[in-house]
């Protein structure tokens, strides 16, 4: 019988997830299905309750349910708990929901082998996803430096993750904390309105933005012109994808072709 899975959010008809997914389950010849499910805010419960009475396997969760989803299993990976967050379900043999969070190994798989000379990010924006950054970088010991528009939540953040050398300020003040960064990560969704945070020179720096596609590009541009060897966040959306498809079916699927694929989509859309 066809395998179930899928991925929970709102709005969700854009998610490249189910091209990864099946793409994947294509080349594997794997009996399964990934859907992209539409499910409003506050109706997350009744939603996982619907899926158990079909064929489900796991799903994924994006926004605004990820912590709902962290509430609605029965146990928490360490680093799900940490984040706050979960991006992956799983339904376990004896029924009951286990909550990961595959974004932060999907980010350090994306951003690969850092210069040995990494070592202080700059993070623009405190949200969901900058609390996987966070605890990624502190993981293989980097320094953060947190800014954001709302100086509490990046406060919030720094004390939930951090390390005593974390330090917080405001994002209209980037420019001055850009001088002796290493890596720069916008995890803001800024762009999704136009918005370019302006950058000195990067000299081959780094420079990371968890978005991609269209809203991306006007930043990535910016950071290109200005020096900075600029990543969109399509390598950071398949590794989440694959760290979630190995604790689904116990293999590493092939990343670079869900990479490929991936890009032919969003150069599509653009
Ligand atoms: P996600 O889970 O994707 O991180 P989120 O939790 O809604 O989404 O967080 C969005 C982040 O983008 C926040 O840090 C937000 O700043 P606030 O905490 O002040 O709301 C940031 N953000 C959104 N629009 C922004 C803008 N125009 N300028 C600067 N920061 C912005």
């Amino acid at each position: 019988m066809t395998k179930l899975l899928g991925v929970i959010g709102d709005p969700i008809a854009h998610s490249l997830s189910p091209l990864i997914h099946n793409g994947w389950f294509r080349d594997l010849g794997f009996d399964a299905n990934y859907e992209a499910m539409q499910v409003a805010d506050g109706t997350f419960g009744a939603a996982l309750t619907a899926l158990e009475t079909r064929n489900i396997l796991g799903v994924n969760v994006t926004l605004p349910h990820k912590q709902a989803a962290l509430k609605a299993a029965r146990t928490v990976s360490q680093r799900a708990a940490a984040i706050g967050a979960a991006n992956t379900l799983t339904l376990a043999e004896n029924g009951n929901w286990h909550a990961d969070n595959t974004d932060a190994p999907g980010f350090t798989s994306a951003i690969g082998e850092l210069d040995p000379n990494t070592d202080k990010a700059v993070i623009f924006g405190a949200g969901g996803s900058a609390r996987a950054v966070v605890f990624a970088l502190v993981q293989v010991g980097i320094d953060t430096v947190i800014l954001n528009r709302t100086s509490a939540k990046a406060k919030t953040l720094a004390d939930d993750l951090g390390t005593e050398q974390t330090r917080v300020g405001a994002i209209d003040q980037h420019k001055e904390y850009l001088e002796s960064a290493t890596i720069v990560i916008n995890t803001t969704s800024a762009g999704h309105n136009g918005f370019v945070f302006e950058l000195p020179r990067g000299e081959q720096r780094r420079f990371f933005d968890l978005s991609y596609g269209s809203v991306a590009a006007p930043q990535l541009r910016h950071a290109s012109e200005m020096g900075w060897r600029a990543q969109d966040g399509l390598g950071m959306l398949v590794g989440q994808a694959a760290y979630s498809f190995e604790s689904w079916f116990g293999e590493w699927p092939d990343t670079k072709s869900a990479l490929r694929r991936c890009e032919m989509a969003v150069r599509a859309a653009l």
